[in-house]
């Protein structure tokens, strides 16, 4: 675990970073994003002491990095950046080994390493000979990346990794660190500019301005309950709609529909619903199990209203699940008339009602760009 504790980085009495707190888990992708100039390479540049504190403390794993050998530090830390830092008069072979050579590894070790990298990378074995500037700008940072990994580190520092590069190649190293990490769970921290790819890839997203943090979360919560102004500006309140995956039935389901027990007589239905002016009723049993639906029409055709409702409740067509998304809850209602979709949880217990105009509302209101929670 990476913690920072009420650190400050002044220079010449101007404070870039103030006094932050930060905590990164073992195991967790976080990702700093910032504008121009908050702090974000500072902030990883001082996890491998690259820059000194001015104030506060850094710990890993417990043990405050002041008091360990920097280079010690460093063979344990993987560190990435924009302009890859290759060494363009070494081989790709060379800028792998050469930490491990450094650090006295065993060479059978190193080689058999180096050619896992590269498989691990998605780059061919014979790539290993040849120069940096040999290479297109996505297989240098390949090469940027296997080498960050050569000593095996438990954190990898990624500062810009991909964001000289073009669009597709970009998509396809966000995908590959993602299913890298899934195999390897290092602690990686990761400094970028670009939204999407903080949403992509990040286990938490840090957001910075002006050397503080405005808010810290999932990227799910960042995009849902932006802390800040600043925050919603700068996530874009449409954003969401990028990653309509995120937006589950729990979020735009009504929590208190009106329901009635399968007992309960077809008048006294049909009463509820004049007065709540719905034109249904959800039928639950005395645990909250969804049972079915019964609707006005079905009642105001039926010889006996004194009959309990089940007699004329149906089965609900279509159920969503409280954390099912909304792309797989549209797809399913897609071409079918409902307007109702009752939102159970695991045990089939009622847990809200997703309507047409709930949809419709949350849809809109999105689209139209009406600044959601931008508070504080
Ligand atoms: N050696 C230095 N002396 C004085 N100021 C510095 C020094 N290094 C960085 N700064 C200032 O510290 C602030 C934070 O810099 P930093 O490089 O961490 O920003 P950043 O968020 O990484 O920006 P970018 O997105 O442009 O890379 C900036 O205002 C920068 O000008
Ligand atoms: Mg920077």
């Amino acid at each position: 675990m990476i913690q920072f504790i009420n650190v400050s980085k002044a220079y010449k009495e101007h404070n870039v970073i103030e006094n932050i707190n930060l905590e990164i888990n073992k195991g967790e992708l976080v990702v700093l994003i910032g504008p121009s100039g908050c702090g974000k390479t500072t902030i990883l540049k001082m996890i491998n002491r690259l820059i000194e504190p001015s104030d506060g403390q850094i710990k890993i794993n417990g043990t405050d990095i002041e008091a360990q050998d920097p280079i010690e530090l460093r063979r344990n830390i993987g560190y990435v950046i924009q302009q890859t830092g290759l060494f363009i008069h070494m081989t790709v072979r060379e800028n792998i080994e050469i930490i491990p050579r450094l650090a006295k590894m065993p060479v059978s070790e190193i080689v058999d390493r180096t050619v896992k990298l590269m498989e691990t990378v998605g780059l061919p074995e014979e790539f290993l000979d040849r120069y940096p500037n040999h290479l297109s700008g996505g297989q240098q940072q390949r090469v940027g990346v296997a080498r960050a990994f050569a000593m095996n580190p438990d954190i990898i520092l990624m500062d810009e990794p991909f964001s000289a590069l073009d669009p597709l190649t970009r998509s396809q190293l966000q995908d590959e660190l993602v299913s890298l990490q899934s195999k390897l769970h290092k602690t990686i921290v990761f400094v970028t500019h670009d939204m999407d790819e903080a949403v992509k890839i990040a286990d938490r997203i840090c957001i910075l301005q002006g050397g503080r943090i405005l808010q810290y979360d999932t990227p799910e919560n960042i995009l849902k309950n932006p802390a800040h102004g600043f925050v919603s500006e700068f996530v874009g309140s449409k954003r969401i709609w990028s990653s309509p995956q995120l937006i589950c039935a729990k979020d735009i389901m009504i929590t208190s529909p009106k329901t009635t027990y399968p007992y309960v007589p077809m008048f006294k239905g049909l009463e509820k619903m004049r007065i709540d002016k719905v034109d249904s009723l959800i039928v639950i049993d005395e645990d909250n199990h969804l049972l079915g639906i019964v609707r006005a029409r079905s009642i105001l055709n039926s010889a006996d209203k004194s009959l309990p409702v089940e007699t004329v409740m149906t089965p609900a067509r279509v159920t969503a699940d409280t954390e099912e998304n909304i792309v797989s809850l549209l797809e399913k209602i897609n071409g079918l008339n409902i307007s109702n979709i009752p939102v159970t949880d695991r045990d089939n217990r009622l847990a809200g009602l997703i309507t047409n105009s709930s949809l419709v509302t949350t849809m809109s209101h999105q689209f139209i760009g009406v600044k959601g929670g931008a508070g504080a």
